[in-house]
């Protein structure tokens, strides 16, 4: 009280000292409140602190003179100057915290959030008496977090989350010191240990986040009525309590990623302010009990990556018509039996992840009731049946991913009518026919999956109008007839896989310079340090943000290689020159085809990590020097008929089965086919010899059979598609 008053009268000696314009303006001033003039204890006490700390971005340039509302990030109380906050929030301040920052006796607020400060939590903040929220979350201070913070007995938030190298046992006294402690924010860091038992009855606790550091023990109840919980990824064990204490408050509960065991008890259902439940990634077992349903506040459940069986739950939650549930997660688990016809009951749906379980029979057809569906994820199950029409009633769909099922039927035309659609996968099933033209109108398509099916037919130009397309496979299906020329023209893509077909002709020449990964976008300099994935196994990573109350935002992940597979197919003719260009691409596979001619320079594709070219009659020398191709893991040009001599320099030593089958190659390290006289002899006489087998000859006799019928019919007859039309001529 002594020094309030002190002040006061400090601010009212210049009115008896200087001349009356000034009083006027004083008088003036004494209405707003950020007019008076910064305490000068806690002037200096800035400075001091000011000279520490290494401020690149000069975000504390402000900080001159005693106008208070001058000085970026310090709030002074408006009759006494003394500074009450500091929120120094996301300046790129890092450095030194000088002592004298425990210097505020009226300090309420410290907020040192989102800088890059380096030291341990200095123990004097334990004197900064009057703190009512204390955060510094977002840095990087280190060690533990000093006893002498207990002393702050006013304490409403303390929000220590993500500084990584901040740990230890939590804080024996965290649970007792301040009685008014609302929220405790320790997320992201390392502490370890046991939650201390007295927070488990701190009545004032509210907001509790402990997610994401190396906490152990048994789960036990908590005893106040808390509103927020997260204890996501740490070692937690035990079965879940039923957090009773907070029935009519706990909003948001996250346990998910620990080792929880045992069922999810009823009990928990009985949360009525419950809005979002994550118990993913925990040891869960059993049957999930019938009356275990949701209140309609209930907007995100998350099961997922349990060991939960039985049927799916019929009835999950409450559904009103203004709202419900958002996002249902039971993939990864060993759900059983049919989808239930009561999920297409979850009107307000927008997400619906069923996937990895042993689901059988049929998709609803009613699931087009669901209008505000994007995101349906049904793959690894048993599902049979075709893909219902009436799924275009989700005309919202953003992702279809029906992968590895045993559906059967047709792609139906009208699937075009999901033109939001961007991932389409309906791989690994058993679904015949051919790509409707109609589904041109799907444009956004960005990945596409359609492999191992019994698809067939020819390229139309329904997949032309995808522009945005990323990642295409129609791989091991039954399409044939020739490459299209538009084929190598989407801007974005990634991954074109045509392997294990029947497509035959030309691989299309030009327009390569239009794909800006093929080309080095470089976007995926991620992947070189991963090791080479198959490229059956497409990875689409989906991650879902709740924003607002009633939406989700989505994010997909595409991890695959930049590549081209056009092999197991029936092409013929030369490798077009465009594809020595392609500086970014990591995957080529033109493996088992018939091509030949001779294989260029691969120096300019330095980004290249497999190539595999066996399996078809290119001739001449191996392609020259590839020491330089630092990532190259697989080569593969066995099977072919390649001639000449490797020199072990060139970097092909890395490769000692690269070269199998072509026997007039004289590999230098290994010796093979080096004989006394193959050695010198010139790569293009040998190419000739080779000449006489393989594809080149099938030609020939192709045309020297047909000779006895007229030119027009071999000719036909030589291509794939005429084999239809002489079909049909003849019935
Ligand atoms: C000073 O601040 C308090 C609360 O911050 C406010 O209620 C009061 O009106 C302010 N006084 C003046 C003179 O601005
Ligand atoms: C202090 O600065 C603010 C904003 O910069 C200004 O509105 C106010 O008049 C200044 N007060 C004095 C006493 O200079
Ligand atoms: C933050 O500071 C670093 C140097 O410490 C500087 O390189 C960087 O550009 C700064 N960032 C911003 C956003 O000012
Ligand atoms: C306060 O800041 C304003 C600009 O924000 C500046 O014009 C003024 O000169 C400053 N006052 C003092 C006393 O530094
Ligand atoms: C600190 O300042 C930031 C913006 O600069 C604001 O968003 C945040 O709410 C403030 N925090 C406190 C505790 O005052
Ligand atoms: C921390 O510093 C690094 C450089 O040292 C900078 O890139 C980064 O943006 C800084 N972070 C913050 C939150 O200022
Ligand atoms: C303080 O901590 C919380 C973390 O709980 C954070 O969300 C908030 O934005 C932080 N920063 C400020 C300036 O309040
Ligand atoms: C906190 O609780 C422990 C026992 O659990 C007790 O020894 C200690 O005195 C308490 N401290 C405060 C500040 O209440
Ligand atoms: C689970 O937690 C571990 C650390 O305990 C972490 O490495 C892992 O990424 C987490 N998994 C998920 C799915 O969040
Ligand atoms: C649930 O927690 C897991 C593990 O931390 C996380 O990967 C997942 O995204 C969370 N689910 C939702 C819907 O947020
Ligand atoms: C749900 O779908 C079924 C069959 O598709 C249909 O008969 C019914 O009218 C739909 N209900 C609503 C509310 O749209
Ligand atoms: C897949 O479906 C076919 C009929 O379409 C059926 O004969 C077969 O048994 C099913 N396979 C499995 C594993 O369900």
């Amino acid at each position: 009280m002594g020094k309030r008053w002190v002040s006061v009268f400090c601010a009212c000696r210049p009115l008896m000292l200087h001349a009356l314009p000034l009083v006027f303006v004083m008088l003036l001033c004494s209405n707003f409140s950020q007019c008076v003039d910064l305490d000068p204890e806690d002037k200096t006490s800035l400075f001091l602190f000011k000279s520490r700390v290494q401020d690149p971005s000069r975000s504390l340039s402000s900080w001159v003179g005693s106008n208070c509302s001058n000085w970026t990030g310090t709030f002074c109380e408006n009759q006494t100057g003394r500074v009450i906050s500091i929120n120094l929030t996301n300046m790129n301040l890092s450095g030194q915290i000088h002592p004298s920052l425990c210097k505020f006796p009226f300090l309420e607020e410290l907020v040192l959030s989102e800088n890059n400060f380096t030291t341990p939590i200095p123990g004097c903040f334990g004197n900064l008496q009057s703190l009512k929220t204390l955060n510094l979350s977002h840095n990087r201070f280190h060690g533990v977090v000093p006893d002498s913070l207990m002393r702050l007995r006013q304490l409403r938030e303390l929000v220590l989350n993500g500084n990584r190298d901040l740990g230890g046992l939590v804080p024996w006294w965290v649970g007792n010191f301040s009685t008014k402690l609302e929220k405790l924010d320790m997320g992201f860091n390392s502490f370890r240990g046991e939650i201390p038992e007295r927070l488990l009855y701190l009545e004032s606790l509210k907001h509790l986040d402990l997610g994401n550091n190396y906490l152990s023990g048994g789960l036990s109840d908590f005893h106040q009525a808390l509103v927020y919980l997260n204890l996501e990824s740490n070692q937690f064990s035990g079965t879940l309590p039923c957090f009773s204490a907070s029935a009519q408050s706990l909003t948001v509960l996250n346990v998910a990623n620990n080792s929880i065991v045992g069922g999810i008890p009823t009990c928990i259902a009985s949360l009525q302010a419950l809005t979002h439940l994550n118990l993913s990634f925990n040891h869960l077992t059993y049957k999930i009990p019938p009356r275990l349903v949701f209140t309609e506040k209930l907007l995100v459940l998350d099961f997922s990556n349990n060991d939960l069986s039985g049927p799916l739950p019929s009835k999950i939650a409450v559904t009103t018509e203004k709202s419900g549930l958002l996002l249902l997660d039971l993939s990864h688990n060993r759900f059983s039996g049919e989808i239930p016809l009561k999920i297409t009951e979850l009107k307000s749906l927008q997400a619906l992840f069923l996937s990895h379980n042993l689901l059988v029979g049929e998709i609803p057809a009613r699931i087009g009731n669901l209008t505000y569906l994007q995101v349906i994820d049904l793959s690894h199950n048993l599902l049979s049946g075709s893909i219902p029409l009436n799924i275009v009633g989700c005309f919202q769909l953003l992702a279809l991913i029906v992968n590895n099922n045993n559906l059967s039927g047709e792609i139906q035309p009208e699937l075009d009518a999901l033109d939001s659609l961007k991932i389409l996968d309906i791989s690994n099933n058993m679904i015949s026919g051919e790509i409707p033209l109609t589904l041109a109108g799907c444009k956004s398509l960005e990945i596409v999956d359609l492999s191992s099916n019994n698809l067939s037919g020819t390229l139309n130009d329904a997949i032309t109008k995808w522009s945005n397309l990323r990642y295409l496979s129609l791989a091991r299906n039954k399409f044939n007839g020739n490459l299209p020329s538009w084929l190598f023209t989407f801007e974005e893509m990634q991954l074109m896989d045509f392997s294990g077909n029947k497509f035959s002709g030309f691989i299309p020449d030009g327009n390569f310079n239009v794909s800006r990964n093929f080309n080095n976008g470089g976007g995926t300099g991620k992947m070189l340090k991963e090791p080479i994935v198959p490229m059956q196994n497409l990875d689409t990573q989906i991650s879902i943000i709740v924003a607002g109350s009633s939406e989700l935002r989505f994010s997909y992940i595409l991890s695959s290689m930049v590549g081209i597979d056009l092999s197991y197919n029936s092409l013929d003719g030369e490798i077009p020159g465009g594809f020595f260009g392609l500086q970014g691409l990591e995957y080529l596979n033109l493996s088992y085809n018939v091509l030949h001619g001779q294989v260029l320079s691969l120096e300019k594709m330095r980004s290249l990590r497999v190539l595999d070219l066996s399996h078809n009659s290119f001739s001449g020398q191996v392609p020259g020097n590839i020491s330089r191709l630092q990532d190259l893991t697989i080569l593969n040009l066995s099977f072919n008929g390649f001639s000449g001599f490797v020199p072990e320099k060139q970097g092909y030593g890395r490769f000692p089965g690269a070269f199998a089958g072509n026997p007039n190659l004289c590999v230098e390290s290994s010796g093979e086919g080096c004989d006394s006289e193959s050695l010198p002899v010139e790569p293009g006489k040998a190419f000739e010899e080779e000449n006489v087998e393989g594809p080149i000859s099938v030609w020939l006799y192709c045309l020297s059979t047909s000779i006895t019928f007229y030119f027009g019919v071999v000719a036909l007859f030589c291509s794939a598609r005429s084999r239809n039309y002489i079909l049909q001529t003849k019935v």
